[in-house]
């Protein structure tokens, strides 16, 4: 490829309003980008733009609830500068109530009456009181004022059987059940939705410690004995199966999940470990029909820097760290395609999705804020690191079918701080709200070089791309240049489609370790953006360190 070197004046003539301090930089050679938009035939799911909200630090307790006597402007004890924030992020799904919590929690005591609830003590997560005035009605209420869906984690851990059973049939069963009967009586006639259904988590770790095998012998019992009974949920009667049977109609599809049926998430890998994959796709595999079944396995893996979660700083950074932390995300491609070869071998039609519930990067906690709350601060390097995760994700689309950034509100890499009143929106929900045109959208492949930048023996992509054919029919690209310190120039070509501009949003900053604070909550905020077509290719002249989405005309 032939080098060219571009002035950056000439970048800041191509966008509009970019807030552009990066003179004097030049690009790297231009980048050849071919994208196959007439080969878009892979849904990306919506539910890849999940969420995960645990009962945690402020993730739920000043985040999410502030109480219906609060001063805070609530709805039943709801924020609603969170939920109104969040709603324009069409927040597919969200994982509660978590994480280690989960394999700890009795649902029995947050339910009923807010003053006959029993304080209980959040072992896990700093020995704090769990007040429990936030429980199962109390989140589907939050999860419909956001206008999203339920993924519940069951108590595989500390709980019984029987216990997620019931609870199920809390949240599902009609009223002509004693459950369903107490749900009504607590506010909500009709059964709940439950999109998802975690059993356990980390059950290699803090859900029990268990071996592959010792969880798959429990994990058997919470999914055979789960039952969702709402009607929109149910999928096939029993009756129906034997029927078929006996006429001799029987077919292997009707084993199959309806579409509209609850799944279920199983316990899999922490990062590249392959036991929990291969041990829990083979007995999925060997399994009897109608016994116990799942539909996801779940992959859990944080970008950390230094191994653990607080060995990188959030903020005050230089650029070996940003690049460190890049480099470390980007093992999520490689994670992903060894967890997919194992499970391709057991499940060659990809009926099990890989499930990655829990990413994000994991930094030290802001000062003066309790470690174990894992409340941090969240840079532009953040939004960078959100948009590749984002990104490996969809082109991993034939197997990853859900993903549930960690966490929320307040916690680890989040979309919201709070402070008492106050609210900012950190780069990373930018980038989420920039994404939202590619939730059920088709992938669509590009083939380009993405060239490399180098930072002290790191080596990266200088540029990550992805394009999709979204609901509407229109073409979307979302174009990241890693390189802090060099513009890049992307020359598009469109199969299929005669183009002349792109128009959409950039985000980018004067640093990569920019962050929103309560005193500069726009320091990070995205940017109109538009390019134009020469000779029948777009001409994308990414800024330094920018994240690009762009819809294609
Ligand atoms: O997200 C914080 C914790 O990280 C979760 O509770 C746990 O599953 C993981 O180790």
């Amino acid at each position: 490829m032939a080098k060219r070197a571009l002035k950056t004046a000439a970048v800041v003539m191509l966008t509009w309003g970019v807030p552009l301090s990066v003179s004097a930089q030049t690009t790297a050679t231009p980048i050849d980008a071919s994208v196959q938009a007439d080969q878009a035939d892979v849904p990306i799911s919506r539910d890849i733009f999940g969420q995960f909200a645990e009962m945690l630090g402020e993730g739920v307790y000043g985040g999410i609830w502030v109480g219906k006597n609060s001063k805070i402007p609530n709805v039943r004890g709801i924020r609603s500068d969170v939920v109104n924030a969040l709603r324009a992020l069409k927040v597919p799904v969200v994982r509660w109530p978590g994480g280690c919590f989960a394999d700890e929690y009795n649902w029995r005591n947050g339910v009923g009456p807010a003053d006959k609830r029993r304080a209980t003590v959040n072992a896990m997560w700093g020995k704090t009181i769990e007040p429990n005035t936030f429980g199962t009605d109390e989140f589907m209420d939050f999860v419909e004022q956001i206008g999203s869906e339920a993924y519940i984690s069951v108590n595989v851990g500390s709980g019984t059987p029987q216990q997620a059973a019931e609870w199920l049939e809390y949240m599902t069963a009609d009223k002509a059940s004693a459950l369903g009967a107490e749900r009504a009586a607590n506010g909500h006639k009709g059964p709940y939705r439950v999109k998802y259904l975690g059993l356990g988590n980390e059950s290699w770790g803090c859900g029990g410690s268990m071996s592959a095998e010792a969880y798959i012998d429990r994990m058997k019992l919470f999914s055979h004995f789960s039952h969702n009974y709402n009607p929109d949920q149910a999928g096939r009667a029993l009756a129906d199966v034997l029927n078929a049977m006996s006429q001799g109609k029987f077919t292997l599809a009707l084993l199959e999940p309806l579409p509209n049926e609850m799944r279920r998430v199983a316990v899999g890998p922490d990062a590249a470990k392959t036991e929990y994959t291969e041990a829990v796709m083979k007995a999925w595999s060997l399994k009897q029909p109608m016994t116990w079944g799942i539909e996801g396995l779940s992959l859990h893996f944080y970008s950390m820097g230094g191994g653990h979660p607080f060995g990188f700083a959030a903020t005050d950074f230089g650029e070996k760290e940003y690049a460190t932390l890049l480099k470390e995300t980007l093992r999520m491609d490689d994670i992903i395609a060894t967890h997919s070869a194992i499970m391709d071998k057991y499940d060659p039609e990809k009926k099990v999705a890989l499930v990655v519930d829990e990413w994000g990067a994991w930094l030290k906690p802001m000062p003066g804020t309790r470690e174990i709350f894992f409340k941090q601060q969240n840079s532009l390097r953040d939004a960078i690191l959100a948009s590749l995760n984002l990104n490996v994700f969809a082109k991993h689309s034939d197997r990853v079918r859900m993903a549930n950034i960690a966490q929320m509100v307040n916690v680890i890499q989040s979309m919201i701080l709070t402070k008492d009143s106050d609210m900012v929106l950190t780069p990373t929900y930018h980038i989420y709200k920039m994404y939202v045109p590619f939730q059920d959208a088709q992938f669509i492949p590009v083939t380009y070089d993405a060239g490399s930048y180098t930072f002290g023996g790191v080596t990266l992509p200088q540029v990550d791309i992805l394009a999709a054919r979204a609901t509407d029919g229109r073409v979307w690209m979302a174009l990241t240049n890693i390189d802090p310190n060099r513009s890049a120039s992307v020359n598009a070509k469109i199969a299929g489609m005669a183009v002349n501009s792109a128009t959409g949003e950039v985000l980018t900053a004067d640093r990569v370790d920019a962050v929103n604070t309560f005193g500069a909550k726009a320091a990070v905020a995205p940017a109109p953006y538009r390019a134009n077509a020469s000779n029948g290719s777009l001409i994308l002249e990414l800024p330094p360190k920018s994240v690009t989405v762009v819809s294609i005309q």
